[in-house]
């Protein structure tokens, strides 16, 4: 597949759908369209207008192409490509007007991510990767993102997680961080998973860990973090829904030890 033009169709989506969601949002709070899971996980008119147009520019390009997006149904492709879009990561925070929002785009062959692209939208700070051909930052000049060994111990480890939007299993979710906090430095929940992945492959977290994401929280921000040398990993070796835990692989196996041994 050609990567490099699906990359490009990303990131010029991406920033575009970015520039929608920054002049259509109000000042002050937003309101809620609708909820879903559960009355935490919220959807807003703006969250389903952006991806709207997200779909638009994708099937004007590549007509044949399939599609999973977090707002609307499934379209099932015949070229083997197949587009992974949540057009904001972080409602609730764009709900509140905290600035810590994403527009995140992927692009998987064959099952397997090869493109991935985030665009903070307040911000406009910008992650891309292609799988095998690493990940770069696009704020200012591009540079390439290179993930370094942080910490040496877990104890000093600043961990970025979030919660499911299920009562059920946050409350899981919680007794199991209640075990892990006292383990490591201090935890993050910053509301969008795909930003917490950039910001771990910049090195500004030393880990990370969430259980109950979907494909389209994880699609993106996964390959920019892996491509830029983040060890990620799951229940059963790759992360999925069940588990996410990331790392450096200088802290990897043991951090996962620990996450395991938590109750994750
Ligand atoms: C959410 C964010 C959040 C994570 C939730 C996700 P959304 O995505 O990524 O950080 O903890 O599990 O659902 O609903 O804002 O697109």
């Amino acid at each position: 597949v050609p990567t490099r033009e699906l990359y490009d169709l990303a990131r010029r989506v991406g920033l575009e759908a970015a520039a929608y969601v920054r002049s259509a949002r109000p000042a002050g709070r937003v309101d809620v369209a609708s909820t879903k899971s559960s009355d935490t996980d919220v959807v807003t008119e703006i969250d389903e207008a952006c991806e709207r147009l997200i779909r638009e520019r994708i099937f004007a390009a590549r007509p044949d192409d399939g599609f999973v997006g977090e707002e609307g149904d499934d379209v099932i492709g015949s070229t083997g490509v197949d587009w992974v879009v949540d057009p904001i990561d972080g409602t609730v925070n764009f709900v509140y007007g905290i600035p810590m929002y994403a527009v995140s785009i992927a692009a998987r062959h064959d099952g397997e991510i090869v493109v991935g692209h985030v665009v903070n939208i307040a911000s406009g700070a910008e992650w891309g990767a292609v799988a095998g051909e690493g990940a770069w930052c696009h704020e200012g000049d591009d540079r390439r993102v290179l993930a370094a060994p942080t910490v040496a111990r877990l104890s000093h480890a600043l961990v970025a997680t979030g919660f499911n939007y299920v009562p059920e299993v946050r409350a899981k979710q919680a007794a199991a961080m209640a075990r892990f906090i006292p383990q490591v430095r201090d935890i993050r929940r910053i509301g969008s998973a795909a930003l917490d992945l950039c910001a771990l492959a910049e090195g500004q977290f030393d880990a990370y860990v969430e259980q109950g994401l979907k494909p389209w929280d994880l699609a993106a921000g996964g390959l920019v973090a892996r491509e830029a040398g983040i060890v990620l990993s799951g229940l059963d070796g790759g992360p999925d829904e069940r588990l996410v835990m990331g790392a450096h692989p200088a802290i990897a196996e043991e951090y996962f030890a620990l996450v395991r041994a938590c109750g994750f």
